[in-house]
Formats: structure tokens, sequence, C-alpha cells
């Protein structure tokens, strides 16, 4: 059954779509962070080892916090990395093993990558599509993007 919440059909197609390439980014940062956990050498390995597990732990969550918002609006979730591929703006890492500064330059920039596309479809889920909801659903997830994005950007100087 669809959900009468105050929101016509065509907007909750279109904030599920603009979830759906949310969800597709956090499942790539998630995989990217994995890898970059795995391969981390050098100087305070275990400790960036263990910040990427955290970190990883956090996207895990967020990612079925996306998914399930986008059930809750009436629409399928996407589950495949075809998918996943399609709609991500983030790049993956193929064939590379950056030293750790670069991993962590590299997920800062896909972090913040994240939080200005989350800040736009902050702002078209409430004005554009009337979903205070995810709106503010969003709002939650950028800030947490913030805070992972401001752990990294402090190992930098
Ligand atoms: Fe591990």
């Amino acid at each position: 059954m669809k959900p009468n919440i105050g929101i016509s059909d065509k907007n909750l197609q279109s904030v599920a779509g603009l979830l759906s390439s949310a969800l597709a980014d956090e499942v790539l940062l998630y995989t990217k962070t994995r890898k970059f956990h795995w391969n981390v050498k050098g100087e305070s390995f275990m400790e960036i080892h263990k910040l990427f597990e955290s970190q990883y732990n956090q996207l895990e969550e967020s990612i079925d916090e996306v998914a399930e918002r986008i059930s809750k609006l009436g629409s399928p979730v996407i589950g495949t990395m075809k998918e996943f591929l399609t709609l991500t703006a983030i790049k993956e890492a193929v064939g590379k093993y950056p030293q750790r500064i670069d991993m962590i330059k590299e997920l800062l920039n896909d972090h913040e990558t994240i939080i200005k596309t989350l800040r736009k479809n902050i702002d078209e889920c409430d004005k554009k599509y009337g979903d205070v909801g995810t709106a503010d659903f969003l709002t939650g997830l950028m800030e947490q993007h913030e805070t992972i994005a401001w752990t990294l950007r402090r190992y930098l100087n």
C-alpha cells in the first residue's frame, strides 16, 4: 500500500530518487573506507586502521537508515553493485594503494562531496518536494559526515 502522508506520489518518487543516489554514495564510501582500513600501513598504523574501522561502521549504519527511509516513502530499494555504481558520484580507487596521508585526503574529499550534495538535496526536499521529514533526516546524515570530515581534516595541516 502506498503511503498517504500528505506528499504527492510524484514528489515521493523524486525524493526516493535523491535518497537512492545518497545510498549509492554511502555504499561506495563504505567500501573505499574498508579498502583503506585493510591496506593502511606505516606510522600510526593501528590508530588509522581503527579510525577507518569506526568510520565504516558509522557508514554501515547510515546505509541501512537511508535504505529504510526509501522504503518508508513507498519505493523499492536498490541493492545491486551495478545500480550503486551507476548512481554514485564517488570514484573508486581501483588498483590504487595510496599512502595513508593520501587515503585521508581522498576520504575527506569524498565526505565533502557527499556533504555538498546533501546540503543541496536538503533544500530541495524541503522547498521543492514539501518533505520536511526527509530534509530533517538528511540534515542529521550531513552532520555525521561533517563530524567524520572534521576528524579526517585534523590529520592534515
Ligand atoms: Fe578489520
